[in-house]
């Protein structure tokens, strides 16, 4: 089933909180939805205290009265399991299942996500009220799903409550079997940090320069993905013996947590919350242009544990808490501009968050389709019409799949061991980011993708091109996994810092990069971090493709040294001390070829690669489309769909060699053809001609 979601049509829905509204509200709310288009709800996610006001007195009557009018109107209901909000009875009662800080102080009723997965007390609770929750509603006629918890680890990612430290102890034990290999594990000879009982060991504390031991904090990050993942287990046990013929999702994605790995195991696919303005709300002139599209990024890394997707929340009005995140209001076609970004991305069942705006609570400002005073607007007349839009166009496009001949890849452990590790860390986001905005800009769809210990030659083969820009972390497996790929015909680009890390975190005793020194044919014999008075080197460019002259080689230094004879250097240092040694090398390699760059990679030095690896965008030859319009096809079994969409707030300008036709409007494109701000089209690119 390949983790996906299984629609025959891309369906609309929306987030229901019945208990925030007078009942007299609900029918006319569900008819007007019908009327939309919306045929899903989801709710209860957040209602434990009302269904279980008192501790073992459990109350379903008020969901199973929501349901029942909801299947009136041939609504279908997701359920969320409601414990990320324990009622206050039960924090009050047991103080232990909270959260803490780590100087251990308590997290506080009054907000949501302030447990611990830890504790059994919780873990228990939390089982009572999901069994009788599924028990209660699994034969509702209405019930589709459940999605377990919300947004695991979101609000915080770090857990230090007393449940925790034990919890990590007896998983470290599982890990190490014994101090003695924990001890090594964790270098603790250095500084003297040797344990020498178990009762010594803790997640990180407050320590002196606030510098934990580097690999007890990967560890750490390990240990709470571990824990959540086991934490959403014990619900879906519930949910698949009781309701075996219900789908199973969770929706993130958030730091500190393998959802690949939770979802391969626990879930039937995941699903994602997309707030495309949250990436506007403080740009950075750097990141301007790219923006609300920079979300493309999120949806694609989404798309890689599960090819198709629900979007559980969909922004659909300005978001806003009280005290933090203020927003403008989503411009007029944004929302369906949104839309369908989720759509291109493999969404096939769209929930918008939320149905109106509560007139309460810390969300009084995030706001629904329905404004308070649930008169019509345009964030309603604009939802309407991508419901009808979707009944058009829908059954073609469920199922098909996003198409990339280029994956961006990353890994967990190199990402939780550089949230630490600024020796690597800050590489990461400058590479990846240059990569996905600059390929996006040239209309070539790419995959975001997450190289795990189960991941198989196929996987890689599946793309041209792999870009793996800093994995510090690497083992003399994955090298051969890489060999393997370029040896095939794979073309593989790799950075500064790679392979320089066994996966303790620990750095190797031999030349880098590591584990593929030899692949890659090179060695370093210096190199720099680049910061403050440490300028970056210029480059000079030595390949067929052109460099935009003065092009700098950020974040890191890296002098390579060639080491066999049939290394290509494709660019060199132009200034510092090492001016004139190689920057940028490329090699061939049976019947593929491996790069390697001693720094990360910026804008211009992305662009020069792609040329020399002359990568092109799928419709470069009957379409020109301007670097505001992203591009990108879902096609499955000879069916095939371009989307073409306008992040901009004017019109863009296409050019069309062929004829073509959008299947939203029927309009005919040839020629000259302007969209309109915020404009989406969806070519049939089978009826190109
Ligand atoms: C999500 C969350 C929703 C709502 C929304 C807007 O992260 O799942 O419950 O809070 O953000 O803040």
């Amino acid at each position: 089933m390949n983790n996906s979601i299984q629609m025959d049509q891309l369906t609309l829905g929306v987030c229901y909180y019945p208990e925030h509204w007078p009942e007299e509200l609900w029918e006319d709310d569900f008819r007007r939805m019908r009327d939309m288009n919306i045929s899903v709800i989801r709710m209860a996610e957040f209602s434990w205290a009302m269904l279980e006001p008192v501790e073992g007195t459990f109350e379903f009557q008020f969901f199973n009265k929501v349901m029942d009018l909801a299947h009136k109107y041939g609504i279908k209901v997701i359920l969320g399991t409601p414990t990320a909000t324990p009622p206050a009875w039960l924090t009050h009662k047991y103080p232990e299942v909270l959260n803490a800080n780590a100087e251990g102080v308590l997290y506080r009723h009054g907000m949501r996500r302030h447990y611990n997965y830890s504790s059994p007390k919780y873990r228990e609770l939390c089982t009572r009220i999901v069994t009788n929750m599924v028990q209660a509603y699994k034969d509702h006629p209405a019930l589709i799903g459940w999605q377990i918890d919300n947004e695991l680890n979101c609000e915080i990612n770090v857990f230090y409550a007393e449940a925790d430290h034990i919890a990590f102890r007896e998983w470290l034990k599982e890990r190490y079997g014994s101090l003695d290999s924990l001890n090594k594990a964790w270098g603790t000879v250095f500084w003297s940090q040797t344990y020498s009982d178990w009762e010594q060991v803790f997640l990180t504390r407050p320590t002196t320069a606030d510098s934990p031991n580097p690999h007890l904090a990967l560890d750490e990050k390990r240990f709470i993905s571990a824990n959540a993942i086991s934490f959403a287990k014990v619900q879906s046990d519930i949910i698949r013996a009781f309701a075996p013929r219900h789908w199973i999702t969770h929706n993130g994605t958030f730091g500190h947590l393998d959802s690949h790995e939770l979802t391969d195991k626990h879930l039937d696919f995941f699903s994602y919350d997309s707030y495309p303005q949250f990436s506007t709300i403080s740009p950075s002139t750097e990141d301007h242009p790219l923006l609300d599209r920079a979300w493309s990024m999120n949806l694609s890394n989404t798309r890689s544990i599960s090819p198709n997707f629900c979007v559980m929340e969909q922004q659909s009005g300005p978001g806003g808490w009280v005290n933090r995140i203020d927003m403008g209001t989503p411009r007029p076609g944004q929302i369906r501009l949104w839309s369908y970004q989720s759509v291109l991305h493999g969404t096939d069942l769209l929930v918008y968050f939320r149905w109106r705006t509560a007139t309460f609570g810390t969300e009084m400002y995030w706001h629904g389709i329905n404004d308070y005073h649930n008169q019509p607007n345009r964030r309603v007349r604009e939802v309407a019409q991508v419901g009808e839009e979707f009944s058009k166009v829908g059954s073609l496009i469920a199922g098909t799949v996003y198409q990339a001949e280029i994956a961006i890849m990353q890994d967990y452990d190199n990402t939780w061991d550089g949230e630490l590790d600024k020796w690597h860390g800050p590489l990461q986001w400058q590479s990846v980011r240059s990569w996905y905005k600059q390929l996006q800009y040239k209309h070539i769809p790419a995959d975001l993708i997450t190289l795990r210990a189960e991941n198989l030659l196929e996987d890689l083969l599946k793309y041209k091109v792999i870009v793996y820009p800093h994995a510090a972390i690497m083992t003399d497996e994955t090298a051969a996994l890489l060999t393997e790929y370029v040896e095939a015909g794979g073309k593989l680009i790799l950075g500064a810092r790679t392979g320089y890390k066994d996966p303790n975190g620990h750095c190797y005793m031999r030349p880098f990069p590591g584990p593929v020194a030899e692949l890659c044919g090179i060695t370093i014999e210096d190199f720099t971090l680049i910061k403050g008075i440490i300028a970056p080197a210029e480059l000079s460019w030595k390949g067929k493709g052109v460099l935009s002259p003065g092009t700098a080689a950020v974040g890191f230094n890296e002098v390579i040294s060639v080491v066999s004879k049939d290394v290509e250097v494709m660019a060199e240092y132009a200034s510092e001390y090492y001016s004139g040694k190689p920057a940028l090398t490329r090699r061939a390699v049976g019947q593929g070829e491996v790069w390697y760059y001693g720094a990360a990679f910026n804008e211009p030095v992305v662009d020069a690669v792609i040329e020399e690896i002359q990568l092109k965008s799928p419709v470069d030859e009957w379409l020109t489309a301007p670097a505001e319009v992203e591009a990108g096809i879902r096609a499955l079994n000879g069916a095939s769909y371009l989307f073409l969409l306008n992040y901009s707030n004017k019109p863009a300008q296409l050019e069309f060699k062929k004829t073509a036709a959008d299947l939203l409007t029927g309009d005919r494109l040839e020629g000259t053809f302007d969209m309109p701000p915020y404009g989406v089209l969806i070519i049939d690119t089978s009826a190109v001609g």
